[in-house]
């Protein structure tokens, strides 16, 4: 099976780069979008991979043309073997970065530092303590909008990622590119995507073209500045004229960007995702355990991707409860 040049091209001629790790299937805070009110079988800690695991299987992915990994959870800071994972994952030629919600990060800078993480993205859906409270159900506000300013102030790059909801952070979108003024952040505007239990529907979520609507109310359209945006970015980008920071827009709903996507997602337990929107995964970790190689499962799950959100191509499929609740919940996908 490995015959193939390179494993991780798939059948639309896409390479993928960019491995995503989850780290760990719990979280410090309890977003409702993303954690079903429910909460979630959690695996046993024996089906997770030890630090050992998930650097083998990185390095197999390095090995095949990887050279990003982000690490996400749940909260990836969580996990107590955090300064081990990093300083092993640091061995690898790869661009090293994670996604936080920073309530503990504070506690990290050195260890993030020594380990050449530079890239820090952050969630933070509102600039307000109380819907803070509301959509977190924690009340560690002050701490994340707090650890932000450390984090700039230490020289990361911060990305904030927020995800809006209509009626609930919609009338926070200036506020939160005014955040952008003085602060040499990026703030990215997601729109909100169904996954198992989050109760999504259509009707909660704020478009690309409504942002746009709210920014262009606000901002004469000379000092709207349109950014190139990197290779493979999620995210279009903007600035205000003479700020210091710049915004985003994240807009898998209505204008995916599946196109270029080069990444692939590996799962706490060990499970490979094509796409965030796979319902099929590839388990590696049993294979790995067996001590047999696992390239040539990596290489069917890639052939096996589908062009454009795994397979949900239209708005319409993107709405059927039935396609996208054949999903994990956020929470154990990592984002
Ligand atoms: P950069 O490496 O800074 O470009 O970050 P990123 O956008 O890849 O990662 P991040 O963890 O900050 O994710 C931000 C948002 O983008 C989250 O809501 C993710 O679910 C979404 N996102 C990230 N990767 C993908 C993807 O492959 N497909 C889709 N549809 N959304 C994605
Ligand atoms: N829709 C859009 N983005 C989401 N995230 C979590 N759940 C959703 C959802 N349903 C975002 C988080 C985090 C990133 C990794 O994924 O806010 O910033
Ligand atoms: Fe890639 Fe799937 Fe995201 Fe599209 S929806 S960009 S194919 S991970």
């Amino acid at each position: 099976m490995t015959n193939k040049k390179n494993i991780l091209q798939d059948s639309h001629g896409r390479d993928h780069a960019y491995l995503r790790i989850s780290l760990i299937e719990r979280c410090n805070l309890r977003c409702t979008y993303c954690m079903p009110e429910q909460g979630v079988q959690l695996s046993p800690k024996s089906h997770l991979m030890t630090y050992e695991e998930i650097y083998e299987i990185a390095k197999t992915f390095v090995k095949h043309g990887v050279t990003k990994i982000r690490l996400t959870g749940g909260e990836p800071l969580i996990r107590k073997d955090i300064p081990v994972i990093l300083e092993k994952l640091a061995t690898l030629p790869v661009e090293l970065s994670i996604t936080s919600n920073a309530v503990i990060i504070d506690k990290f800078i050195d260890v993030l530092k020594a380990n050449g993480v530079k890239k820090i993205n952050v969630s933070l859906d509102s600039l307000d303590a109380a819907k803070f409270k509301h959509i977190t159900r924690r009340h560690e506000f002050e701490k994340v909008y707090n650890n932000i300013l450390l984090l700039v102030k230490e020289g990361f790059t911060v990305k904030v990622n927020a995800v809006l909801m209509k009626g609930f952070n919609d009338n926070e979108i200036i506020d939160f590119i005014h955040f952008t003024k003085d602060l040499p952040i990026s703030v990215r505007f997601i729109e909100f995507m169904p996954f198992d239990g989050n109760k999504w529907d259509m009707s909660k979520m704020v478009s690309y073209v409504e942002v746009m609507n709210y920014v262009n109310a606000s901002f004469s359209k000379d000092r709207v500045v349109r950014l190139e945006d990197a290779p493979n970015d999620t995210s279009k980008n903007y600035k205000i004229e003479g700020y210091k920071g710049s915004f985003a827009i994240i807009s898998s709903v209505t204008n995916p960007f599946c196109d270029s996507c080069n990444r692939l997602r590996l799962t706490a337990n060990g499970h490979l995702k094509n796409c965030l929107f796979s319902s099929t995964e590839s388990d590696l970790l049993t294979t790995l355990r067996t001590g047999k190689p696992i390239e040539s499962i990596i290489q069917k799950a890639v052939q096996a991707k589908f062009k454009v959100r795994g397979g949900m191509d239209t708005l319409e499929k993107l709405q059927e409860p039935k396609l996208h609740n054949n999903n994990r919940s956020m929470i154990t996908i990592g984002g």
